[in-house]
């Protein structure tokens, strides 16, 4: 097995992942949102690119589907939760669908056509995600969402996290240099707290005084799920 990573959505380069596990990650706050809201009994996670599609999408199958998402990092207008994975608890989220639109983490979700799976990574779900790839045995390639095409040290630390826990599993993996990179950045900064701190996304979600949500999402391995996105859908 061999394992990559790119550092945003805009760095996935034509037909990379063809044929490959992508494993997308936005651990600040997109995926570990998914992650959670799976987690607590959402029947499906929709990811879209617009807004207006999210409304769309909403309209055509009322009742059913709960609005989440950000722009700028605050909730859109409209919507019925932000992109706060403190928000999706069990009782608001239970059997829905919810339909998501966010700046990077919907966007990297989207260009991964072409990978023979794609899963939906966090900090939160880490070993379980491992566990799969593993048992798949197939390259893989982890897709950082980055932000706004710009690489981000959240991801990026999460992606060392990930290729830590499989290297300890299966050491005959074959690491690029920036897997390699990644998972020295993890080795030397176990407490993911003091490295993102840092982090440009950290702060702006800090400035918003949206502590309680940096610190659930840098805990490590607390779900077990694997969500999948198969033909516009996640599920697990
Ligand atoms: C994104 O998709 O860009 C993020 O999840 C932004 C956020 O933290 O809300």
């Amino acid at each position: 097995m061999k394992v990559d990573v790119v550092i945003s959505a805009d760095h996935i380069k034509k037909g990379e992942l063809q044929g490959k596990v992508a494993v997308v990650i936005d651990m600040l706050r997109a995926t570990s949102v998914m992650v959670t809201a799976l987690d607590n009994g959402a029947k499906k996670v929709v990811p879209f690119l617009t807004v207006e599609e999210a409304f769309d999408y909403s309209k055509q199958h009322d009742g059913e589907v709960i609005l989440g998402g950000e722009r700028k990092a605050l909730k859109i207008e409209g919507f019925d939760f932000s992109n706060s994975p403190l928000e999706y608890k069990r009782e608001f989220v239970e059997g829905k669908t919810l339909a998501i639109t966010t700046s990077n983490g919907t966007r990297a979700i989207k260009g991964c056509d072409g990978a023979s799976h794609i899963f939906i990574a966090a900090m939160l779900n880490a070993r379980a995600i491992c566990k799969k790839l593993k048992s798949l045995n197939e390259d893989v390639v982890i897709v950082n969402s980055g932000t706004m095409g710009q690489f981000s040290m959240d991801d990026f630390i999460c992606a060392g996290y990930l290729i830590d826990t499989l290297i300890n599993d299966n050491p005959k993996i074959e690491l690029s240099d920036i897997a390699i990179t990644a998972k020295y950045i993890y080795e030397n900064n176990k407490d993911i707290d003091s490295f993102i701190k840092n982090a440009r996304h950290y702060n702006i979600l800090k400035s918003l005084g949206l502590d309680g949500d940096l610190h659930y999402c840098m805990k490590k391995d607390i779900i077990d799920n694997t969500p999948e996105y198969i033909d516009g859908e996640i599920t697990i």
